[in-house]
């Protein structure tokens, strides 16, 4: 889209030269007005001669100021967009953030031609362009409201122009230095002031008064004693124009008020300021009747309001508008003044109030833009020139004069700066160089401000002179003295075709721009009358004119200094201003004086064309150089685009200068180097220069970021380092005092630990104390991870001497605990079966070989069970209870025949059973002993006390669970009767004589 806006721009764009510098002919003015109207009528009001920008005022609305184009023409180079106010703002503010120069901006042209609106686009793109803080919004909107505040009144509807200026306005704007607009400050110049009292047929007063009486609130009229109607007012009638088609005085009126309030105007503020601006009104229509040739006010109605607005007293009032003080024989007296003094009374009191509040009106603004920043008070200055165009009028008065004056001067300057002042440097360079011939209009400026010969001094020594000045001698005496100037004719010298368009009373001075009539009437009485009766303002309660008027000022006896010597004096230090400034031009035409959009008056713009020096400006610009620098600017600025030159350049500084621009490639046609300075041919040239040190600077910056980020990163580091180090100091040192403590006292228990080794046999004594202990705590300690695990875990570890008997407690101890846990964790089975175990241990070990394997089998309750057992035997017991039964081998005493027989065990005795008899029954009372041999077999004899005849005798059985079997007969047995185990040289079982079973049975292994 934007790609589109552009390329149907730049085809748009294309319409005739955008820079008069490429024109082909560029020495024909009708070339020169054809560029200017081609373009015109494609809407392209703007066009460059170099630098220098003329604009045509459109008389319409063009859709070129948005913020889309604020954006394009921002931080761009000159020549890469359309000419357009934005590019010379933005240039000024890149030559001022770059160069740190201050820079104005000087815009001329004739009254109409766009001016104002030019100084009010490059504010606004200023406001919208710049960076900005909080602070800085309240400084953009400030400037920007003092425009409508100013314009409401400072201007007013002329011929030439709807919203004429009728002051001259240079305002500073001043940026910090990040090029934000920090503050400003407004200079004013002469303002009309006897439009407050007259105004030509067709125009009108100050926009402020018809803005009030518009829009100004019931309430507020009514205070002020107003009526919503202009034509009740002297002072709003004369031109017989209270509207205007292009003027919407009622929201004009809004925006003030508003503007007001931005600026910092207080309620009190804008009501005493509105009293002035209301008594004005009333003052022109306080009415003079005559009363024996002496003026006096017919109606006191006004008089009570002027009395009441401006807070003076009412007849003081009325004596100052009808009296003038005259000082006779050093008394002061009141002298009655005729009808026609006591009305320029009148009206000088309006001039001078109005005037001085407009005065004030500008301090105040400026209070309120002052840069408040104390902490830095270096800033940078836009300036911008907007003051009232030369006009020319059918009757032309003394601030007419003023004003044409001042546009003379602007135009000197330009002159100065532009044409003069480059054609003389060419030659002081020694650039060869055709002269260009121009009107240079100093001849003009010294006719005006020559001192003693000049207009303003001669009006000067008239109006003060003692004796009766009048305008007519006046211009006398001026015919007298520049009667023979080239520039000025009065009606006397005039030729007759000159006299009929002029009156006597008119001296005509031929301008730059014209030729223009002077009316002389009331230029020496202002002077006179402005003094008297402005005392009685000095009384006034409104703090305005209190502050305006002040008593010691008016009653200076010094000879006071004329309006028009004041404004030169004005003009001069202006002129100082702009000359320390680097300027930019915008010169300013009107297309035609009908106030029409689209049309193109080639008459009027040839004349224009022709006193704004434009050709000549060509000219001098095509055949010279578009920028010069001294060599020294020149080379501090550029020396980093060339390795030679960089960072320093020792030699001449114009060799630097040369080897620079060969190194950057400029070739001979693109510049000259002078005696001081170089010479650049093409903006172009330059602008690629300062691009290429954009970029440079870039990579600087980044080489001198990455320079400091590398030292500052290295000191960091290094700071680091030494820290580290130290911290490392610090810890190795208490380590390497924890490891020699950790060493020395390892050494000296070394050192104990081998004399209590020395000493380890002595009493415990010093010596060997500690490795005793430490002996005894190894030994503890040891003990402690190898205590057995079971009862038949035998290890223990040896003691120490010291320790033995406490060894072998802990030993017991420890089985003790082990045995006791170990029983409590058995079952009743278990223990059952231990008993029996205890018993068959107790009967065979290590008395029969095949005990141990026994060991390991577990006894059963019974080897036969009841199912295995005839039923007859259970019943031949009888009540007797079977305890234990066991299938057994019977071998006969004699033969040795191995029957199968089952043993059953009763509590009583033990039964042999072959089937279902009870083929012998042996009670245990009877049983006189057991033999088993020490070998392996299960051969057992039970052994029968043979005086019972019911039994059959000892038996001998074989069973393969001996042990088992035996060892239950041997608990029924002892459950009856006791047995004693005696070591002997063979196995015998035996009722001893004590009556109980003795058991004497043989080692075999010796323990
Ligand atoms: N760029 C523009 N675009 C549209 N209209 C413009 C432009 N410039 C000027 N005008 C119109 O021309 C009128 C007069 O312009 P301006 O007030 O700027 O003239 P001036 O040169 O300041 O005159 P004076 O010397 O009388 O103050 C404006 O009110 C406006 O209507
Ligand atoms: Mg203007």
């Amino acid at each position: 889209m934007r790609a589109m806006m552009e390329s149907a721009l730049t085809a748009r764009d294309r319409v005739g030269v955008q820079d008069f510098v490429l024109l082909e002919n560029y020495t024909s003015e009708a070339a020169f007005i054809e560029n200017l109207r081609k373009r015109f009528k494609e809407n392209l009001i703007y066009t460059y001669i170099g630098s220098v920008l003329v604009s045509v005022n459109p008389y319409k609305d063009l859709e070129i100021y948005n913020k889309n184009h604020m954006e394009r023409y921002r931080g761009v180079n000159f020549y890469e967009v359309s000419p357009h106010i934005y590019a010379v703002g933005d240039n000024s503010y890149r030559s001022m953030r770059t160069e740190r120069k201050d820079q104005c901006i000087l815009i001329s042209g004739e009254s109409g031609a766009g001016k104002t609106e030019a100084s009010k686009k490059i504010l606004q793109y200023y406001a919208v362009t710049c960076p900005a803080s909080e602070q800085v919004q309240t400084v953009k909107d400030r400037l920007l409201q003092s425009n409508p505040v100013l314009e409401a009144f400072g201007n007013a509807k002329t011929l030439r122009n709807d919203n004429s200026s009728r002051f001259g306005k240079y305002m500073d704007i001043q940026f910090d230095f990040k090029g934000a607009p920090v503050g400003g400050h407004i200079i004013n110049y002469l303002l009309e002031k006897s439009r407050v009292v007259h105004q030509n047929h067709g125009e009108r007063n100050f926009h402020i008064f018809y803005q009030l009486i518009e829009g100004g609130e019931e309430d507020l009229l009514r205070r002020l004693g107003l009526e919503r109607n202009p034509q009740q007012y002297q002072y709003l009638v004369k031109g017989n124009c209270p509207k205007v088609s292009s003027i919407n005085d009622r929201s004009d009126w809004k925006t003030v008020r508003k503007a007001l309030t931005v600026i910092g105007f207080n309620e009190d503020d804008v009501e005493e300021l509105l009293n002035i601006i209301a008594s004005v009104l009333h003052l022109g229509n306080v009415q003079y009747g005559e009363e024996d040739g002496s003026a006096c006010i017919t109606s006191d109605t006004q008089i009570k309001y002027l009395a009441r607005l401006l807070g003076v007293n009412g007849t003081v009032l009325t004596e100052a508008l009808t009296h003038k003080k005259i000082i006779a024989k050093g008394e002061e007296l009141m002298s009655p003044l005729n009808l026609e003094q006591a009305s320029s009374a009148r009206d000088a009191l309006s001039k001078a109030v109005y005037g001085r509040t407009f005065t004030w009106l500008v301090n105040k603004i400026n209070t309120s833009l002052t840069y408040t920043d104390d902490s830095s008070k270096h800033y940078s200055v836009i300036g911008l020139l907007d003051i009232y165009g030369f006009e020319v009028f059918q009757h032309n008065s003394f601030e007419q004069f003023c004003i044409n004056y001042c546009n003379e001067k602007l135009q000197q300057l330009f002159i100065e700066l532009t044409l003069k002042s480059e054609q003389e440097e060419y030659e002081a360079e020694g650039i060869t160089w055709e002269p260009v011939q121009y009107f240079n209009n100093k001849i003009i400026c010294d006719l005006v401000e020559e001192k003693f010969k000049g207009i303003i001094s001669i009006l000067d020594e008239e109006c003060l002179r003692p004796g009766d000045a009048s305008d007519l001698t006046f211009l006398e005496k001026l015919a007298d003295t520049v009667g023979g100037h080239p520039h000025f004719v009065t009606h006397k010298l005039a030729d007759a075709k000159t006299r009929k368009v002029m009156g006597r009373e008119e001296f005509r001075l031929l301008h730059y721009a014209g030729e223009v009539n002077y009316n002389v009437n009331g230029v020496c009485v202002c002077v006179c009358v402005c003094v008297f009766n402005l005392i009685v303002m000095c009384m006034s309660e409104n703090k305005i004119l209190n502050q305006c008027f002040d008593r010691e000022e008016l009653s200076d006896k010094k000879r006071p200094e004329t309006a028009a010597a004041q404004f030169k004096a004005s003009l001069a230090k202006l002129m100082e201003i702009l000359m320390s400034k680097e300027p930019s031009y915008v010169r300013c035409m009107k297309p035609n004086d009908s106030k029409q959009a689209g049309r193109f008056d080639e008459v009027l713009i040839r004349h224009q064309v022709k006193y704004l020096g434009l050709m000549e400006n060509l000219r001098v610009r095509r055949a010279g150089f578009a920028y010069r620098r001294r060599y020294e600017v020149f080379l501090q600025r550029y020396k980093s685009l060339c390795p030679d030159t960089w960072p320093n350049w020792q030699g001449k500084l114009s060799d630097g200068v040369a080897t620079l621009v060969k190194h950057l490639g400029y070739k001979p046609e693109e510049y000259k180097l002078g005696r001081s300075k170089i010479f650049i041919r093409f903006p172009k040239t330059l602008f690629g220069t300062e691009e290429a040190l954009e970029t440079r600077k870039h990579s600087l910056a980044t080489k001198l970021q990455a320079g400091w980020r590398g030292y500052s990163q290295k000191s960091k580091y290094q700071k680091l380092r030494t820290s580290a180090i130290a911290v490392q100091a610090w810890w190795r040192g208490i380590l390497a005092r924890r490891r020699a403590r950790r060493r020395r006292q390892a050494a000296d228990t070394i050192r104990r630990f081998i004399k209590g080794f020395i000493h380890r046999h002595e009493d415990r004594c010093p010596e060997n104390e500690y490795f005793l202990d430490y002996v005894r705590y190894s030994f503890l300690m040891k003990l402690h991870r190898n205590l057995p695990k079971n009862v038949l875990d035998k290890s223990w570890p040896t003691p120490p001497a010291a320790l033995t008997e406490a060894s072998e407690h802990l030993r017991q101890l420890c089985m003790q605990n082990m045995v006791w846990s170990y029983c409590k964790k058995i079952s009743p089975e278990w223990k059952h079966q231990m008993e029996q175990k205890m018993i068959a241990s107790e009967l065979f070990k290590d008395k029969k070989d095949n005990y141990p394997q026994s060991v390991p089998k577990l006894f059963v309750s019974t080897r036969l069970n009841g199912e295995d057992i005839n039923p007859k035997v259970v019943q031949a017991l009888g009540s007797e209870k079977m305890k234990y039964a066991v299938p057994v081998t019977k071998y006969d005493r004699k033969g040795y025949k191995a029957r199968p027989r089952q043993l059953l065990l009763t509590s009583s005795g033990a039964v042999i059973v072959e089937e279902a008899k009870l083929k012998q029954r042996i009670d245990y009372g009877a049983l006189k002993g057991i033999s088993v041999s020490s070998l392996s077999d299960g051969l057992f004899v039970l052994h029968v006390l043979s005086e019972d005849n019911k039994q059959k005798g000892d038996v001998v059985l074989q069973s393969d669970h001996v042990i088992e079997t035996l060892t239950k007969i041997a608990i029924y047995i002892t459950a009856l009767c006791v047995i004693d185990f005696t070591p002997g040289s063979e196995l015998l079982v035996a009722k001893a004589k004590n009556g109980h079973l003795s058991v004497t049975a043989p080692r075999l292994n010796s323990r």
